[in-house]
Formats: C-alpha cells, sequence, structure tokens
C-alpha cells in the first residue's frame, strides 16, 4: 500500500505543467496587509504561493509532497524568489505544524484539509488560529458537499467513516456542510469566523474537467 506521501507524490508528479494560479487567490491577496507573511497549507505545486511571492509577500508553503515543494521552490527561483519562500513537509494528519504562535499574517488553504474527520480538522482550526497574529486572517476552504454528482460519487464507491466523511481508497475525504463547519468551529472558542458557501470558477481548464468548484469558505479572524 502507498503512503500518503507517495500517493500525493504521483498526483503531483501527473499535473506538473499546470502554473495558473487559482482566481481564489487573487480575490483573498488583494485582503492580505502588504508585505505580509502567508503561510500556504496544503500549497501543492506553488502556484497560488508563486503568486503571493509575485504580489510582494513572503510565504511558507507545507505540504505532504515533498515533490510538490521541490516543484514550488523551483518556480520560486526561476521568478528570484527563492529568499521569500520556506517549503516543510509536513503531514496535517500527523504532525503539529511548524509554525511559532502569533507569527502569521495570513493563514490560507485552498482545498487542502479534506483528508481528516470531523475532531481533527477542529483541532486544524485551532492550530491555525494559534499561528494567526493578533489582527491575522486566515482563508481556508473545503470541498463541499454541494457538488451533487461528487457526492453520488462518494455515496456509491465509498464507505461512509463519519457523517459528510468517506473513505475512499484508504484516504479520507471530508464533504462537511456549511452547518457541520459552524457546529466544529463553534467548539473551539474562536469567536470571530465566517461560513461561506462559494463557486470557485477554476482557472487551469483542462478537456473534459470540471469548470467550477464548490466549496465552503471559512474566514477567521484574530
Ligand atoms: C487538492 S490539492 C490542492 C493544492 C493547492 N492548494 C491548490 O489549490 O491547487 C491538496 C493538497 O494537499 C496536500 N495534502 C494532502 N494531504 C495532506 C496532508 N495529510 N498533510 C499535508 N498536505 C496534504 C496535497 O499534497 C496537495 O498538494
Amino acid at each position: 500500500m502507498l503512503d500518503d506521501a507517495k500517493r500525493w507524490d504521483l498526483i503531483h508528479q501527473q499535473s506538473e505543467d499546470d502554473t495558473t494560479h487559482s482566481h481564489y487567490a487573487e480575490e483573498k491577496e488583494k485582503l492580505f496587509p502588504r508585505g505580509s507573511l502567508v503561510v500556504d497549507l496544503g500549497g501543492g505545486g506553488g502556484q497560488d504561493a508563486l503568486y503571493f511571492l509575485k504580489s510582494g509577500h513572503s510565504v511558507v508553503v507545507l505540504d505532504i509532497s515533498e515533490h510538490a515543494l521541490s516543484r514550488c521552490r523551483e518556480l520560486a527561483k526561476a521568478n528570484g524568489f527563492d529568499k521569500q519562500l520556506v517549503t516543510q513537509q509536513v503531514d496535517f494528519g500527523l504532525h503539529q505544524l511548524p509554525i511559532k504562535p502569533e507569527s502569521v499574517d495570513a493563514a490560507y488553504s485552498r482545498i487542502s484539509l479534506n483528508y481528516f474527520g470531523k475532531n481533527h480538522t477542529t483541532k486544524l482550526f485551532t492550530d491555525i488560529f494559534n499561528m494567526l497574529k493578533p489582527g491575522g486572517t486566515a482563508y481556508l476552504t473545503f470541498k463541499s458537499p454541494a457538488d451533487v454528482e461528487e457526492m453520488e460519487y462518494l455515496k456509491k464507491a465509498t464507505s461512509v467513516y463519519e457523517p459528510n466523511v468517506f473513505i475512499d481508497n484508504d484516504q479520507l475525504r471530508s464533504r462537511f456542510s456549511v452547518e457541520q463547519l459552524t457546529e466544529m468551529l463553534k467548539t473551539t472558542g474562536i469567536n470571530n469566523y465566517q461560513v461561506n458557501p462559494l463557486e470557485e470558477e477554476l482557472a487551469a481548464r483542462k478537456e473534459g474537467h470540471k469548470t467550477k468548484l464548490f466549496v465552503n469558505e471559512i474566514i477567521i479572524q484574530k
């Protein structure tokens, strides 16, 4: 059986040519204070991280895939931003987030925290809140159950671990609803948050691939 890191290395190897940053990154970057320290959790091959670097921020990319992180470093170097980027291999399911408390202006994670059950995801909200400076903000998106086609597939082809959490090929996949995410956030004691359902238009379009993504966005303010 492949471990998760190797599984993600393979996935990233198959999509290396894609260098387009997301619409979501572009929209949220406008809200970052100028010259921010941004932590991109599950930043993959670094497309969004490169956009943040080009916009004048320093970026830490955390990801389980060393292959993706090395691609991210190559992208940054090719564009002259190697000094503004730090990467670290981290499994969010196993490791503590390697970031000092109260050190980060913007925490960012686009569809990369969908691999855990309810309790662990809730713990990650607290860990992310802790890394924010006072005045800092977290922008996190999660694939949502509003994608009816995908939900039909998950219900048919996988087994249920918890409500809206599925076991697919030995990997957990969560599709928490707005209500579930709100309940989870309530238990953390974090006061200032929003949960917004969004449809993100995909920037990189490949033939036969989806053109939009159904997500729930969490914004946490400290
Ligand atoms: C769907 S991709 C999203 C990548 C990128 N954020 C984007 O918007 O294109 C999910 C990312 O999460 C990373 N990932 C998956 N499981 C992880 C885990 N347990 N710990 C850390 N990163 C993980 C993957 O390597 C991948 O880069």
